[in-house]
């Protein structure tokens, strides 16, 4: 389980994330919204420590991470979505699968200067990275460069490099931002998957609330740096204070 208890940062006078206390459980998508400037993705990046809190915790599996660098965090098992930033772009697909595989077993190309135990490990490597791009359906593009991708499909290796980390949390922030009408279910058929998965505990910040009724199983609003409601999808939506804070304001409302 992930915990955020009073976080809260400061920015000068301004207070974007205001004493955010909230418990994300695995199994669960959880559907961040609230208008633009209300803190959401200052928040996420509290929780996976690209900005220092000003006050409050971060607990993962009852384990503290607030004073933790954000690698630290990605080690602990919170997998935040980046877009592009992370990709090799003159790597092959499966290459680039393949070093994000290889992070997360530490260790294993440590043991020395010995041939069978790096063929091998190879071999484990790319047979796990062939398995991610199999279920992310990318296995025809393995030998292409990246940079030689469509967007959509760069964007779908980002959640496969995520996937090859084996995170407990996933973090998404406006994951279809800037795709195309054809690319942007493929990214959400991605999301439905990784739901599938129970162990998972999924927090999506998301404007589009076609895509938040679908796929929220809990629905938090932030508003002024605050959380102001929190609950079932139906529930939260319907709220007087979803329909005056959010609803008139949202970038899209559709
Ligand atoms: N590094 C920073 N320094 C100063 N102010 C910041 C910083 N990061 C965010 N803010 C401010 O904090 C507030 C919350 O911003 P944030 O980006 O978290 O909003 P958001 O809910 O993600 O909005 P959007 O829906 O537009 O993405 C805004 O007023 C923003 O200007
Ligand atoms: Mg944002």
């Amino acid at each position: 389980m992930l915990e955020t208890q009073n976080l809260t940062v400061r920015f000068g006078g301004h207070v974007a994330v205001n004493s955010v206390s909230c418990r994300f459980e695995p199994g669960t998508l959880t559907a961040i919204v609230g208008p633009n400037g209300a803190g959401k993705t200052t928040y996420f990046n509290l929780i996976s420590g690209q900005l220092p809190a000003s006050a409050g915790a971060v607990h993962l599996k009852g384990r503290e991470l607030t004073d933790l660098s954000a690698s630290a965090r990605t080690r602990a098992g919170l997998g935040r979505a980046f877009q592009l930033t992370n990709l090799f772009p003159n790597l092959s697909v499966l290459e680039n699968v393949r070093l994000a595989v290889q992070a997360t077993k530490e260790g294993a190309h440590r043991r020395g200067l010995n041939l069978w135990s790096i063929w091998s490990d190879h071999t484990q490597l790319t047979n796990r990275a062939l398995e991610i791009l199999y279920s992310v359906s990318m296995t025809a593009q393995q030998d292409a460069p990246v940079a030689s991708l469509p967007h959509g499909d760069q964007r779908k290796l980002e959640v496969a490099l995520l996937m090859a980390l084996e995170p407990a949390v996933y973090m998404f922030d406006e994951p279809t931002a800037g795709m195309s009408h054809d690319e942007a279910p493929v990214i959400l058929d991605l999301i439905r998957q990784l739901k599938k998965d129970k162990t998972k505990t999924i927090l999506l910040v998301e404007h589009k609330m076609d895509v938040v009724r679908e796929l929220a199983d809990r629905i938090i609003v932030l508003h002024n740096g605050e959380l102001v409601a929190d609950g079932e999808p139906g529930e939260v939506m319907a709220s007087s204070i979803v329909q005056e804070a959010y609803m008139g304001k949202a970038k899209v409302a559709a």
